[in-house]
């Protein structure tokens, strides 16, 4: 044996040869697996796409750069389970393009922010945070109420979106922009748009004229809802 070895250590180019094979089978081993099955991210009951609402929110959220000051993970350690809720789960977002994560806490987590406050907290917040938190260093989004959402092109982003992997159904496309108006109607008839879109919340748009900060708040509203950690294991979440 280490006769043989002596043969690898006095010609470099054999050395080089034999490292990069050694190596080439190590990566194999460890990468071929993933490519059988058919996504690392185990999927769990109650995820679902945004809604088309809550997905322009979402593409507001991340033109504004929310995420420069809030991420979405809550890891697994004890401080941060107590303050913001059950750590966060893969498949939670799965369905985000890109994900939203962050790396920066300037402002809290925001990743179950959903249902911690009424939508009208929201609205006034956004608006003008230190007129609820005063030592607040979060900037003014006031704009936000007085701009228009642009509704034209949703069925072509919920199709995007099916381009690059989230699940949404001829149906959900056809119907995007009725379901975006039905979200900012709290007066209409939301009954298809939570058969499509379960826990979906109604935001305070009347219905005609959708702003960006509508579409902000319902996104804002939906954020860690999807899962319902109340009674059941992480485990038997999985399906
Ligand atoms: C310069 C950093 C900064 C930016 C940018 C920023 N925020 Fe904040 N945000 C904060 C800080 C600090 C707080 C904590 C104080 C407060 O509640 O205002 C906060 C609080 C919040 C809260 C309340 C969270 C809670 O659990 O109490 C929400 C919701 C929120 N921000 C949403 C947003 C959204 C949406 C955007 C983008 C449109 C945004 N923020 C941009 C700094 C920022």
């Amino acid at each position: 044996m280490a006769i043989r070895h002596e043969f690898f250590e006095k010609n470099a180019i054999f050395l080089l040869v034999g490292t990069l094979l050694t190596v080439a089978v190590g990566g194999i081993v460890e990468v071929i697996p993933l490519f059988t099955i058919e996504t690392t991210v185990e999927k769990v009951q109650g995820v679902r796409p945004y809604s088309p609402l809550e997905l322009r929110g979402r593409d507001i959220y991340v033109r504004e750069g929310c995420y420069l000051c809030h991420s979405q993970q809550i890891r697994a350690l004890r401080d941060e389970v107590e303050r913001y809720g059950h750590y966060s789960l893969a498949a939670e977002s799965m369905y985000d393009h890109p994900f939203q994560w962050g790396s920066k806490r300037i402002g809290p987590d925001l990743s179950r922010v959903g249902g911690k406050y009424s939508s009208e907290w929201h609205y006034a917040h956004m608006q003008n945070p230190q007129a609820l938190v005063p030592e607040s260093l979060m900037p003014k989004y006031a704009f936000l109420a007085e701009t228009p959402l642009e509704t034209g092109d949703i069925q072509a982003r919920l199709r995007t979106n099916r381009m690059v992997g989230v699940p949404y159904t001829d149906d959900q496309i056809t119907n995007a922009s009725v379901d975006l108006f039905a979200q900012a109607d709290p007066n209409g008839d939301p009954a298809a748009l939570m058969k499509r879109y379960p826990k979906a919340n109604l935001v305070a748009g009347d219905g005609r004229r959708v702003t960006e900060l509508d579409a902000v708040v319902a996104y804002l509203q939906v954020l860690g809802t999807m899962v319902n950690f109340a009674d059941t294991s992480t485990e038997k979440l999985q399906q």
